[in-house]
């Protein structure tokens, strides 16, 4: 029986879904949504935050400030509310409303950033803002996600050895990139595991984390306008691209199956199945990394009107797409120096 006196204490750290009866494909789905924060973001957050009290960061007077699209600043809502620190989230407009309500219930101030940059997304005004803001207080701790190690160290240091000791012959590894620390952390772990292990990074139509053309991306989570500082791709075998289109077919095939993920969850099993369509699969064992549940999305992924507006009224008419038996023209794949197994 876990009893716990602080919140990110709990997470529940070996739930998989076995999804070979929903997709007819062999894939076991990590779930990361069960924790007080309700995502993987709880294991980051965590580690940041004990990395900058053991540095002395962190005072008593310390206002934590972080760009997060929603899932870190809810956790580290929770890890600022639990030990007595006030937060500061900036965040943009795709942010989720029951994420922003979120994180007030929590205690923490939320700053909307509306205005798009460059790069046709937030995240260079989201960035902006928080410099200002620590250059003008230096109460601001600003742990800074993209380019904090704490971010990636998180998943080499629990996440990958989760998913070792469960799958002992795991042959390849789907990772959806945000800040990518999910993806570098686990990377860097199966590099130096005891078999090569494939590495598939699975981002958005839209992002430019691995290049090409930006592009409007509405669902919080995956993708990035800019190239993630703590990316190496020297440690990526492969990176597929899924439409956001695909994405919500997938999540919708779940959610029949009384499986409610969120958005991401959709991009990289749709990511997955694509992939596992291509390959022999016979004796390959395959995992993918589910970063939160569906509850947050119920107002745009999961709700009619939104989806028929940014997608048109025929959006879950083909939902075979999301199995990667006929995926949608625009789906990339890239693969990168080193040999996929087939
Ligand atoms: C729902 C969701 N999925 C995926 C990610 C990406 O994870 P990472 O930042 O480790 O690449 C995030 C990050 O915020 C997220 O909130």
């Amino acid at each position: 029986m876990p009893v716990i006196s602080a919140p990110h204490a709990f997470n529940e750290s070996q739930l998989y879904v076995d999804l070979r009866s929903i997709f007819g494909r062999p894939l076991y789905l990590k779930c990361e949504g069960f924790n007080f924060a309700g995502s993987i973001k709880l294991k980051a957050a965590t580690e940041m935050v004990e990395a900058a009290e053991r540095d002395g960061l962190l005072t008593p007077d310390s206002i934590l400030v972080e760009s997060s699209s929603g899932n870190l600043g809810v956790a580290l809502s929770m890890i600022a509310a639990s030990k007595g620190y006030r937060f500061l989230c900036v965040t943009d407009s795709r942010c989720n409303l029951s994420t922003r309500l979120l994180m007030e219930a929590l205690g923490s101030k939320v700053h909307i950033i509306s205005d798009l940059d460059a790069n046709g997304g937030f995240l260079g005004a989201r960035i902006e803002y928080v410099r200002a803001l620590c250059d003008t207080d230096d109460r601001y701790v600003w742990l800074s996600q993209y380019t904090n190690p704490g971010n990636w160290r998180a998943h080499y240091r629990k996440t990958a050895p989760e998913i070792a000791s469960q799958f002992p012959r795991l042959d390849v590894l789907f990772v959806g990139a945000g800040t990518t620390g999910t993806l570098m952390g686990c990377a860097r772990y199966f590099r130096q595991w005891h078999r090569p292990v494939h590495i598939v990074a699975v981002d958005a139509v839209g992002s430019v984390a691995f290049g090409g053309e930006p592009g409007r991306r509405m669902i919080p989570g995956l993708g990035m306008s800019m190239r993630p500082p703590l990316l190496d791709e020297s440690y990526v075998d492969e990176v597929i691209r899924v439409e956001e289109a695909d994405t919500i077919r997938a999540c919708h095939r779940l959610a029949r199956r009384g499986f409610l993920f969120g958005g991401s969850t959709g991009t990289v099993v749709s990511g997955a199945l694509d992939w596992l369509s291509r390959h022999d699969t016979r004796d390959l064992t395959a995992v993918a990394i589910a970063p939160d549940l569906g509850e947050r999305y119920l107002d745009t992924i999961y709700q009619a009107n939104w989806l028929h507006d940014l997608y048109g009224e025929h959006i879950l008419d083909s939902e075979e797409m999301a199995t990667g038996s006929r995926k949608s023209p625009e789906t990339m794949t890239r693969t990168t120096g080193r040999r996929p197994k087939s």
